[in-house]
């Protein structure tokens, strides 16, 4: 996966992608990162990439030119067609459906906007997808196309190891993840449950499965309301008095 960043604070995604899973699948080859700085794409004597809004109000909106070069630039070294991803609270916002589509594209451009805006005949122009990571402002786009390239790097093969990958899919399956415990077995007067010191696997898949059934219904009702939900599970839920 390649992911392109059109953005006026390229450090930003460079050391943010450098470092722990990410840096290492950069390393390997699995992915790459490459940020391009519109800045670069300004024909103006001062590098400036943004003007004054037409028609009035607060703050500068950044201009088509400058994105739109450093658009073609980028374009220019991809084979065939890429989706190009607006960062902006105003898209659909992002989860893991959407990581697993777009983990399935050769090559991801992202756009990163800052100051008020960005000028739309450039949007119009060059954007797919409009995507946003949740509702509130932040003041850029960096740290959202982070976000997004994180949560897909992690699906594309090679990056996570194999058991880890297998984790995910409980997530898949709208559940919550059920809690984990390492050493030491007491701390601070409190048992790691009997049941994973059992070394009985079957028990333990059962108490795992019913701990995520059970989180989940406390904190995100709302995504059981499309997990897969076998026969034993609704019965474990209907046993709690608990009904989906
Ligand atoms: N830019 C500013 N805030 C954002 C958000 N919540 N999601 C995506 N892009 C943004």
């Amino acid at each position: 996966m390649r992911f392109h960043v059109l953005t006026l604070f390229p450090e930003m995604i460079e050391q943010g992608c450098r470092t722990s899973i990410l840096g290492r699948a950069l390393q390997a080859g699995a992915i790459s990162v490459t940020a391009t700085n519109i800045r670069d794409y300004s024909e103006n004597k001062h590098g400036h990439v943004d003007d004054y809004p037409y028609g009035g109000g607060a703050g500068m909106v950044m201009q088509p030119g400058p994105i739109d070069r450093a658009y073609q630039a980028v374009k220019s070294g991809i084979p065939g067609k890429a989706r190009v991803i607006y960062v902006t609270p105003q898209g659909n916002v992002f989860n893991q459906q959407i990581a697993q589509e777009l983990a399935k594209e050769e090559d991801l451009i992202f756009l990163c906007g800052h100051y008020e805006g960005v000028d739309e005949r450039i949007l119009e122009k060059i954007v797919t997808d409009y995507v946003s990571i949740g509702d509130y402002v932040l003041t850029g786009g960096e740290l959202p196309a982070m976000v997004m390239i994180d949560a897909i790097s992690r699906l594309v093969p090679g990056v996570l190891s194999n058991e880890v990958s297998a984790e995910f899919e409980s997530f898949h399956d709208n559940l919550l993840e059920y809690p984990q415990y390492t050493r030491p077995e007491e701390y601070e007067g409190q048992r790691v449950p009997e049941v994973l010191l059992s070394g009985h696997h079957a028990n333990i898949e059962k108490w795992r499965r019913e701990q995520s059934l059970e989180r989940t219904l406390r904190w995100r009702p709302d995504l059981l309301e499309q997990a897969l939900l076998t026969k034993k599970d609704r019965e474990y839920l209907a046993k709690k008095g608990l009904q989906v």
